[in-house]
């Protein structure tokens, strides 16, 4: 029996988004703003790891893995890819993908917008467009009404937080904007949406009949602190906390069966709002601190705050040769256990990422899986690594001994 023991129904799996691993779609905005030239080492989603075309034997690769849930994304652009226009082919694959995982046991969990925006939207001011409450929900509506029978968890938005920062402040995804007004708004956009789009499935089950789903959204779940003792930068680190995740969870809190807590690492907050990396300790390929103890903080302070359950949709690290990822996944595991002991209701973990990905802006030069996949090859050949089969047998046992949390 494993010392650090989870408890019986706990989900344990990994997590994709749709364009970080699909390739063959030209149809959204972040496939245009690559080939623009914004990507770091000039790759694009479109020829990115093929899932689309490899999903048969990506769902086996789970059942490998021991998983018994997984998140997946489906893109808005290939299901509406004209306005109003809906692609039964693109749902049926969907919900071929699906059934393959319930065959197997998995439950599902699906995201619904992970960053990406259909050309024909984007084209009208994006999540701008005075519309776009109604554009999401029939996106969402049909969506479900084809996909619902097979999904136990939605995830309505991918970290709303991040889509502000990275595509309204800092302007490294589309549409590229760099004005704190606009991110500001943007939050409350799509913090309305959520709402709505929670309603629309929760309908869409009552109409068809079904067990209502659990519904929540992602958010990104940096652990902040001040970068000195003084009142400044400890002023700095409440502010950015609410701006970065009270505001997104205030508005929000009466829509959510669950929070996706998406946690990587912690920084440190400079007055009057800029975040650093920790003078030392261990990082990551992209700098990020690894800090696995205050990943405990960061459940069990959202815990005590929000009392909603939490599933942890997103964890990972950015690691090329697999040699940081197997004792990151255990310290995060042991502090996760931890969190657990201390009554935090956590549901489920879902390690980012399944396969190595399109790792946004930084392109496929940066690795995040637990399954390789060889960019370079016409088949990008998937090969299970190290950590993936280390996970599996975590997932196995429920959980690992002593002697494995020592070993790391
Ligand atoms: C995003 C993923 C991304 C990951 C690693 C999260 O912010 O949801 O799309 O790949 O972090 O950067």
């Amino acid at each position: 029996m494993p010392e650090y023991l989870f408890p019986p129904d706990f989900l344990w799996g990994s997590s994709t988004s749709a364009f970080q691993i699909e390739g063959d779609c030209q149809n959204h905005d972040f496939y245009r703003w690559a080939i623009k030239g914004h990507i770091k080492d000039g790759s694009n989603p479109n020829d990115a790891v093929h899932h689309y075309r490899h999903y048969i034997e990506d769902v086996q690769l789970l059942q490998e893995m021991n998983h018994n849930a997984a998140r997946i994304g489906v893109e808005w652009a290939r299901i509406e890819p004209q306005e109003g226009f809906f692609d039964e082919a693109a749902l049926a694959h969907y919900r071929d993908e699906l059934m393959r995982m319930k065959a197997l046991g998995l439950k599902s969990m699906v995201t619904l917008h992970h960053f990406t925006t259909p050309l024909w939207l984007a084209d009208q001011n994006g999540w701008f467009n005075p519309q776009i409450n109604d554009y999401f929900c029939r996106y969402v509506q049909k969506t479900v009404a084809f996909l619902g029978d097979l999904v136990d968890f939605w995830l309505t938005i991918n970290e709303p937080n991040t889509y502000a920062a990275e595509s309204y402040f800092r302007g490294i995804f589309p549409p590229g904007e760099k004005c704190f007004w606009k991110a500001l708004k943007i939050g409350k956009i799509m913090s309305r949406v959520h709402c709505q789009a929670y309603a629309t499935i929760q309908q869409v089950y009552q109409k068809e009949n079904w067990p209502l789903p659990q519904i929540g959204w992602s958010l990104a779940w940096i652990y902040f602190l001040p970068a000195s003792g003084s009142m400044l930068d400890r002023l700095a680190k409440q502010l950015i906390e609410k701006l970065f995740v009270g505001t997104y969870l205030k508005k929000v809190q009466n829509h959510l069966d669950f929070i996706g807590m998406q946690y990587y690492r912690s920084d440190l907050v400079k007055f009057p709002l800029i975040n650093t990396p920790h003078p030392a300790g261990e990082k990551s390929k992209l700098g990020w601190d690894i800090m696995p103890d205050k990943f405990y903080l960061a459940l069990t302070e959202c815990w005590q705050k929000y009392q909603i359950p939490i599933i942890v949709t997103e964890n990972g690290v950015c690691d090329d040769h697999d040699e940081l990822r197997p004792a990151y996944l255990v310290k995060h595991l042991y502090h996760l256990w931890r969190a657990i002991q201390d009554k935090v209701l956590v549901k489920g973990y879902l390690h980012w990422s399944t396969l190595d990905n399109f790792e946004l802006a930084e392109g496929l030069s940066c690795r995040f899986g637990l399954v390789h996949v060889d960019h370079e090859s016409p088949e990008r050949t998937r090969t299970i690594k190290p950590s993936g089969r280390l996970y599996g047998e975590i997932i196995k046992q429920n959980g690992f001994s002593q002697e494995l949390l020592e070993r790391y």
